[in-house]
């Protein structure tokens, strides 16, 4: 149980890569291995509105798959500040963390399935990526959001098809020609 150790590793994939706004102890690049990155989750919340959700990452499962983010290493009661479980619904998950030279520590991720309520799950990809490049919210917009990320992807060194795919599909943002 992780309230039983003093600290432990959060694994974040989405805004908690350049985001973050909690205290943590160190942090270091890592990666989950059986973990995709999808922007399958709705957000009405932060990058979108109910009328015009946006689409923000979530983690899914596929065999063989690498998903690299960034690792945290947190005191327990850091959680509860994060309210991830409480207000978002999203699930709370077990992994191994691993960081270079394949050394592994035990870890938790945040993700959100088709259970969620917010969840959208897939869709064409110049879909979503219309529906990112449309899509703002109180914590900014949304084409933000996936530039951020494939940002602070590219600082890592770390090329993500998934994101790299909806980055040259946004259509352009208004008043650019
Ligand atoms: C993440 O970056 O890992 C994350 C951010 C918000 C909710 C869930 C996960």
């Amino acid at each position: 149980h992780f309230d039983r150790h003093d600290s432990f590793w959060l694994f974040g994939y989405g805004s908690l890569i350049w985001k973050a706004d909690f205290p943590f102890i160190e942090r270091r690049p890592a990666y989950v291995e059986g973990w995709t990155r999808r922007f399958w989750q709705g957000s009405h919340d932060h990058r979108g509105t109910p009328a015009a959700p946006g689409r923000v990452a979530t983690l899914v499962r596929q065999q063989d798959a690498l998903c690299h983010g960034m690792a945290y290493r947190i005191e327990p009661g850091v959680l509860a500040g994060l309210d991830l479980r409480e207000k978002n619904g999203y699930l709370r998950e077990r992994v191994a963390v691993k960081f270079e030279h394949g050394r592994a520590e035990e870890g938790l991720i945040y993700l959100a399935t088709e259970h969620n309520a917010a969840f959208l799950g897939e869709a064409p990809p110049a879909e979503m990526a219309a529906q990112i490049a449309h899509a703002h919210g109180p914590s900014g917009s949304n084409r933000e959001y996936l530039l951020n990320l494939a940002e602070a992807l590219t600082e890592q060194g770390v090329h993500d098809g998934h994101v790299a795919t909806l980055v040259s599909l946004l259509p352009p943002a208004e008043g650019e020609s």
